[in-house]
């Protein structure tokens, strides 16, 4: 396993291309199932979470070809199981399941569990499918749905924290092909969503509404070949824009998207981070010895703040002048970060879903655990902007969720390193 050193104190300057958006390809990848015909996928993240995902289409006999940003998959699968061993791996394995009962009428996926990030249920993924009409079953850590038929209904999908990325996904392209009209209210809005419904309709789907909490989707009989580009990613992008901000620097974020960012671009200018959106990107500047602002963040589904992107605001934050606070709302549990910039000199205190930052003036570089993806990458930008080396170890994580970012950022000025770990 490997692990990134990063030497810190370098302020970033120059361009970073943002990849497409990995929670965007995973969804689309899956509706590829929902035709026999060729979907072409372009701007698909090399990640080891998109790998992932095509080897659970491959274990179930559909074609996929890679050629680096563009995956073509066939769909006409063989078998319909997506095995323990691949989605104990990966939580949006569960994409699967809504494209298969739609077009095979049978699925068995394995369940996926619960992960560092908290618990992570998926009854509103087993009710927008339910109230379609499929029969669910849990065998042996398996969910098995059967219909011989989806039926359109109209379906209310909030839970206890709200509305649900993949559950809205799951049951948008199950509806595609049942028959009649489906409507989702408390539909999640996240810029992924609507890409997923744009490839769908690009497939011959009939969907309106995709952007609002209200999602009607009129079943078509059969969908068709596609060629389509996902959109950029907005939390590599915020992740991106942190590091500028963190290191006083200056970068041009190539490729990203301002307005799927609305809520992080506020938060960061009310901290004193200057931020200007382009036709072509996002450029974000400070100067080196400014002040950072606290500030009061609060996650919420979007367009409010990204919970993608709270463990990297805490790492800005651990160095304002003052005392902040983070309210995570989605995961409330999220907090595994916590802990490890504490170990490179951060104040955080922990009160339930509340964090409490206390500003300090430098971090000290340090020996820290990547824990999930998105606390992996915060550890990172406190280590770009910490005195002396950080050594951030199990770092296959970010290899998960970001294309090359040690690259990417020894290409604007970071000392950052992979070494691999002794045993
Ligand atoms: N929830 C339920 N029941 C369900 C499903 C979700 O109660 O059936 C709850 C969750 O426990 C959570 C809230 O609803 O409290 C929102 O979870 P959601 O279902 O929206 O999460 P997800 O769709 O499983 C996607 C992203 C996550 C991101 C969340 C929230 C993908 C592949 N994953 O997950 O991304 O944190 O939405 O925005 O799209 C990441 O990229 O690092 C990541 C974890």
């Amino acid at each position: 396993m490997d692990r990134l050193v990063i030497e810190g104190g370098n302020t970033l300057k120059g361009t970073i291309n943002i990849s497409g958006a990995k929670n965007a390809a995973l969804p689309i990848m899956a509706a590829a199932l929902l035709t026999d015909e060729t979907c072409v996928i372009n701007n698909v993240p090399a990640l080891r979470d998109t790998d992932t995902m095509i080897r659970i289409l491959r274990a179930m006999e559909a074609k996929v070809e890679r050629k680096k940003e563009r995956v073509s998959i066939t769909g006409a699968c063989g078998k319909l199981k997506a095995p323990y061993n691949l989605v104990s791996t990966m939580r949006a394995s569960i994409c699967v399941l809504g494209p298969l009962v739609a077009k095979r009428k049978f699925a068995e996926v394995s369940f996926p569990g619960g992960c560092i990030i908290g618990p992570r249920p998926i009854d509103l993924h087993l009710k927008g499918l339910e109230k379609l009409g499929a029969e669910i079953k849990i065998k042996s850590g398996y969910i098995i749905a059967k219909a011989k038929k989806l039926k359109g209904a109209n379906i209310y999908l909030g839970g206890h924290f709200g509305s649900s990325v993949l559950a809205t996904a799951n049951t948008m392209m199950a509806a595609t092909l049942a028959e009649g009209t489906t409507v989702i209210e408390n539909a999640a809005c996240e810029p992924e969503i609507v890409d997923l419904a744009n490839f769908l309709i690009s497939m011959g789907a009939r969907i309106e509404g995709h952007s609002t909490p209200t999602v009607m989707i009129t079943g078509v009989k059969k969908l068709h070949a596609t060629n389509y580009k996902i959109i950029s990613d907005r939390v590599e992008t915020g992740t991106y824009a942190l590091a500028g901000a963190i290191t006083g620097g200056d970068l041009f974020l190539k490729g990203a998207k301002g307005a799927h960012l609305l809520a992080v671009i506020d938060k960061l200018r009310e901290c004193g981070i200057h931020i200007t959106e382009h036709k072509d990107g996002l450029r974000v500047k400070r100067k080196v010895r400014s002040k950072i602002k606290p500030a009061s963040v609060t996650t919420l589904p979007y367009p409010g703040f990204p919970t993608d992107m709270q463990a990297q605001i805490m790492a800005l934050l651990c160095l304002s002048d003052g005392i902040s606070i983070i309210t995570e709302k989605i995961y409330p549990e999220r907090f595994i970060h916590v802990s490890e910039l504490g170990r490179m000199g951060a104040q955080i205190i922990l009160e339930g879903p509340n964090a409490i930052i206390k500003g300090v003036k430098s971090l000290s570089g340090a020996d820290v655990m990547a824990s999930d993806l998105r606390a992996s990458a915060a550890l990172v930008l406190a280590g770009l902007v910490a005195k002396q080396k950080t050594r951030v170890h199990r770092i296959y994580h970010l290899d998960r969720g970001y294309e090359e970012l040690d690259k990417k950022l020894k290409n604007v000025g970071a000392r950052i390193w992979r070494e691999k770990e002794e045993r």
